[in-house]
């Protein structure tokens, strides 16, 4: 008999670690135990208002007192409103596709472009992650994709920016896949669990301008990016990026676009394809195609993202993130910090401490074997903050201090060590 009657996700299922969660409150998880751990990264990069956010438990409840299943071709106006909230929150005109998440926008971004310009190949990042499904895996550039490789001549992998800043690279790619041959580059505008890369803007005119020679379209995956979590509502809309992008093809958006409180994806497609499918039949669908409580969840993100309050608090979260992870860079442990809003990656010069020490310290946050993710919620108090990225940097002494010696146990066994009061 298997120890559990499920599949953890992306582990061999023998020696799977989870957390044996009881209950999440603001930004804090409570496991079995009564141990309490500060969520640092949003949990999966979605939690952006925490655990417990007011307004859209609120927000549910009422559609619970109203319809509250998917009738996939009933014309709602919660439907047209969360639609007309996307696309004024992209600012290009289009429409919107609705999924239920990221892996099913970037999929459907994909066919669509397929079928839009009549070719098979899609470009992606050397370092990315678009998604489980096997085309967002296919186009995937990291070891999740294991060995998911989809036909001969459906992807290929350009040299990330960070290596090819002025994008010659990307276009010695698309020379070589045949520039004719090319449906869409799909990009991460800043890449997420690949450690927080974004691209210069002199590479984003030139990724443009290659996709205005060929006709290939640009695809952005905003999933993780959307809703602010850079900064602007989508990491493209950084002035100077959003000048050399131009008009994006395709908007992936998934994660936080409900706060996590129900699973809703959606693809804005622009305006000059969608209208394509006016007289050509679009072979897509869902069961659950813009289902009531997501898009109950979806109406309050958007309106509290708009909110002036709302707004000028979270850049002045934006701004203690920015100086106390900044403040790491001069840790001995720490290769290198980059961030952009509530998102940042830490390239450590020394073996990451395992997860299990972050979470047994109480806090938890993506740990490579090389490198930390945070992407804090945006409801989360500065004195939090404070108190996480103390605790992380407490962690990261003791790594450095004892780097051969086992793990003390305890959070105090560790401060102890590193001499913290
Ligand atoms: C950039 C990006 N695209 C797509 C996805 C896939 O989203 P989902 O897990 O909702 O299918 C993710 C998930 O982590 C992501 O980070």
């Amino acid at each position: 008999m298997a120890a559990r009657p499920y599949f953890v996700t992306w582990s061999a299922q023998e020696g799977a670690v989870e957390l044996a969660l009881e209950r999440a409150e603001g930004q804090t998880l409570f496991l079995q135990g009564g141990h309490a751990v500060l969520d640092l990264v949003s949990t999966s990069f979605h939690t952006n208002f925490g655990h417990s956010f007011a307004p859209i438990l609120e927000a549910l409840r009422q559609q619970l007192g109203g319809v509250c299943t998917s009738i996939a071709k009933a014309s709602t106006p919660q439907r047209s409103a969360a639609a007309r909230g996307l696309v004024d929150a992209v600012g290009h005109p289009g429409r919107i596709l609705f999924t239920l998440g990221g892996a099913e926008s970037v999929e459907n971004a994909l066919k669509l472009a397929r079928s839009l310009t009549g070719r098979a190949r899609v470009l992606s990042r050397c370092k990315s992650y678009h998604g489980a499904t096997l085309g967002a895996l296919g186009v995937t550039g990291d070891w999740r994709r294991n060995g998911q490789v989809l036909p001969e001549g459906f992807g290929g992998f350009f040299p990330d920016p960070a290596s090819d800043p002025e994008g010659d690279g990307l276009a010695a790619c698309v020379a070589a896949h045949g520039p004719d041959r090319i449906a869409a580059l799909c990009i991460e505008t800043v890449s997420g669990a690949n450690g927080v890369h974004g691209a210069p803007v002199g590479w984003w005119r030139r990724a443009r301008s290659l996709c205005d020679a060929t006709g290939a379209l640009l695809i952005l995956d905003e999933v993780l990016c959307g809703f602010g979590r850079t900064g602007p509502c989508f990491a493209f809309q950084d002035a100077a990026l959003a000048a050399a992008i131009v008009e994006p093809d395709f908007v992936c958006m998934a994660k936080a676009l409900t706060g996590g409180y129900a699973p809703l994806g959606a693809l804005w497609v622009s305006e000059r394809h969608a209208r394509h499918y006016d007289a050509e039949v679009l072979s897509a669908g869902l069961t659950h195609y813009a289902h009531p409580l997501g898009l109950a969840a979806a109406e309050v993100v958007l309106d509290v993202l708009a909110q002036p309050a709302f707004q000028s608090e979270k850049r002045a979260l934006e701004a203690c993130f920015s100086t106390l992870v900044g403040g790491l860079a001069t840790h001995p442990a720490v290769a290198g910090v980059r961030h952009a809003g509530l998102l940042a990656a830490l390239d450590l010069r020394v073996p990451a401490p395992p997860w299990e020490h972050f979470i047994e310290a109480g806090i938890h946050l993506v740990v490579k074997p090389d490198m930390l993710i945070l992407a804090p919620a945006f409801t989360t108090t500065q004195a939090e903050l404070a108190r996480g990225v103390s605790l992380l940097s407490i962690l990261l002494d003791a790594q450095m201090a004892s780097a051969e010696a086992p793990w003390p146990g305890t959070l105090e066994a560790v401060t102890a060590e590193a001499g913290t009061p």
